[in-house]
């Protein structure tokens, strides 16, 4: 069977560990995807920063990497653009799409996947929320037949791991980050993490699945953990409870009966009986209501290289099998119309 070719644009904390586990596992790759999954080019900004990499896989022209001839992009560089015209072109042009980007996502998800749709090309983005828990999916395909009536959780692992610290350890904010920025959990600009954006980013992603709706960050009341304090945290313990950062998105039904979806981040003091008071690290929670199906609940790591692509490899595996197979993954809802509350009246 001829090879599913990939391009890879970025290779830095997550693209880095997608290199290394292709190569690594190429064979058990192919055998999964029923071809071999053959990386065609990385693009990185500056590829002479990257000794470690097969130099004749390096460009810094990820455009025209888009444009050879591949079947498949993987993007994780991140930001919009020219992140978002790179990834419209390949899909325009039939090439199937895998990314963890959630900020483009949460803008741009409608367009992306109405570029998919029209082209029949695949778009995949299971590493955006949450790192290695599958939890996208579930959404798109598991539950596709219940109705979900609520989504809450942690969903930002840079402001878990800080907070978890103060808690634990008393540990200062400032340091905390610097922490998870070098351990490869904060966003290339962390303010992304703790003022809330990236959590917000997710929140959008998780409602517009779950309801079947079109929710963008902009229409997600935030809130970060900046104005957390030491003494905020300490309050919260002498009330045993603990402050997590939560991301919740829920159907809202008015005296009328009219639905709509509410969706907001902010801190909550919890308590620490809840078991989302025991999620510590970088790692990420999420419980999801439906009415057939009740309380699920989706545990792991939710940020890092290694667990981002495990998300990212499973999502690359499903594209390539639907290339050999001539088969599509889950689309958005062609109506999906439930509207969105407006800030403020959560
Ligand atoms: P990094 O900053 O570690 O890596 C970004 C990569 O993109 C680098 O290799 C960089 O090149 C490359 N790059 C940047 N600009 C360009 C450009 N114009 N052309 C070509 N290459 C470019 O980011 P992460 O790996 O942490 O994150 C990547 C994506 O994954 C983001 O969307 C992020 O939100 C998402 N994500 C990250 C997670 C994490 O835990 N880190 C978890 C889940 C999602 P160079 O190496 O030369 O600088
Ligand atoms: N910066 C993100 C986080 C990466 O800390 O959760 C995972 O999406």
């Amino acid at each position: 069977t001829a090879p599913v070719r990939v391009a890879l644009l970025g290779c830095g904390t997550v693209g880095s560990e997608v290199a290394r586990l292709l190569t690594e596992q190429a064979d058990e790759l192919a055998a999964r995807a029923g071809a071999p999954v053959e990386l065609a080019g990385i693009a990185v900004r500056r590829p002479d920063k990257h000794p470690e990499l097969p130099q004749h896989l390096l460009t810094p022209d990820a455009a025209a990497l888009v444009e050879s001839d591949v079947d498949v992009v993987v993007e994780l560089i991140g930001g919009i653009e020219p992140v978002r015209t790179w990834l419209l072109t390949a899909l325009r042009k039939g090439k199937s799409v895998v990314t963890a980007n959630k900020a483009l996502l949460a803008e741009y998800s409608a367009e992306l996947s109405e570029a998919a749709d029209a082209a029949g090309a695949d778009l995949y983005f299971e590493a955006s929320v949450a790192g290695a828990i599958p939890l996208l999916r579930p959404l798109r395909e598991s539950l596709a037949g219940d109705r979900i009536t609520k989504v809450m959780g942690i969903v930002n692992g840079t402001t878990n791991f800080i907070l978890s610290a103060m808690d634990s350890t008393g540990a200062g904010y400032a340091e905390t980050l610097d922490e998870a920025s070098r351990l490869g959990y904060a966003e290339a600009d962390p303010t992304a993490d703790v003022d809330g954006y990236d959590a917000a980013s997710k929140a959008a992603i998780l409602a517009s699945l779950a309801f079947h709706s079109r929710v963008t960050a902009a229409d997600v009341h935030r809130e970060g953990i900046s104005r957390v304090t030491a003494s905020d945290i300490a309050a919260a313990k002498a009330l045993g409870r603990t402050v997590k950062l939560l991301a919740i998105c829920e159907r809202v039904t008015a005296d009328d009966g009219a639905e709509s979806v509410s969706a907001r981040v902010h801190p909550v003091m919890i308590p620490r009986s809840h078991p989302l008071a025991g999620v510590g690290g970088a790692f990420n929670a999420v419980f999801v209501e439906a009415d057939a199906a009740g309380e699920l609940m989706f545990y792991g790591q939710g940020a890092g290289g290694a667990p981002t692509a495990s998300a990212v490899l499973g999502d690359l595996v499903a594209v390539a099998r639907n290339r050999v197979l001539g088969g599509r993954g889950p689309r958005e809802s062609a109506h999906a119309n439930l509207p969105v509350r407006p800030m403020g009246q959560t």
